[in-house]
């Protein structure tokens, strides 16, 4: 399948993933009506893909203000802590201080990630801090007070990949969310 070995089925086919973002878009467009100088903040490298498709269908005036962050290094599949590249910091802080900013990451697990990130954009002067996923992994009761204001997806508790999602950085390019194989973790 797609020419990647691993995988054991797909969770969401790229048609389901497209037409749901159609739909965050509009629900974000709407809800940022009359507020000047949104600022995109996407977390990377999973929200890249992400976030190319969703600010496509969003025809309203944005910047983008880029930040990388890792939980999961290699191979691993929990969370291992939150590290920010530190020379992004000072950039960042000039795009996003008095702004409304909203942060784009592809999945919500623990919270840490998006725990960690807002705490960091409202300490650099954002004016409002709203968050995006494009999947939410079920019963995750350490994330509790991290929702997530736009969800895409509700998903049982598996480690997926696909559309920006990776494991070990591979398989972010496949268009499909996909579900891989026990014996892929090695
Ligand atoms: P959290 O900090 O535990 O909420 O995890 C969020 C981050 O971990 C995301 O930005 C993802 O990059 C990564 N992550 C969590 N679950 C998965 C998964 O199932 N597949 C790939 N990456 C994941
Ligand atoms: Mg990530």
């Amino acid at each position: 399948m797609h020419g990647h070995s691993g995988i054991d089925r797909v969770l969401l086919t790229s048609d389901q993933i497209l037409s749901r973002v159609g739909a965050m878009a509009a629900d974000i467009v709407h809800d940022y009506e009359g507020e000047d100088g949104l600022i995109i903040v996407p977390i990377l490298t999973g929200a890249m893909v992400f976030t190319c498709d969703l600010i496509r269908r969003m025809p309203v005036p944005m910047k983008i203000g880029l930040l990388t962050v890792s939980s999961y290094p290699g191979t691993a599949t929990t969370s291992q802590g939150v590290k920010f590249v530190e020379d992004q910091i000072e950039k960042l802080k000039e795009r996003v201080v008095g702004r409304p900013v909203l942060l784009v990451d592809d999945i919500l697990d623990s919270g840490n990630t998006l725990r960690a990130v807002t705490a960091e954009l409202k300490e650099l002067g954002a004016k409002s801090v709203k968050t995006c996923v494009l999947l939410r992994k079920e019963n995750r009761p350490e994330a509790a007070d991290v929702v997530g204001d736009y969800v895409g997806f509700d998903i049982p508790d598996a480690f997926v990949v696909g559309y920006g999602l990776d494991y070990n950085d591979m398989y972010r390019n496949l268009p499909d969310i996909v579900v891989l194989k026990d014996e892929t973790f090695s």
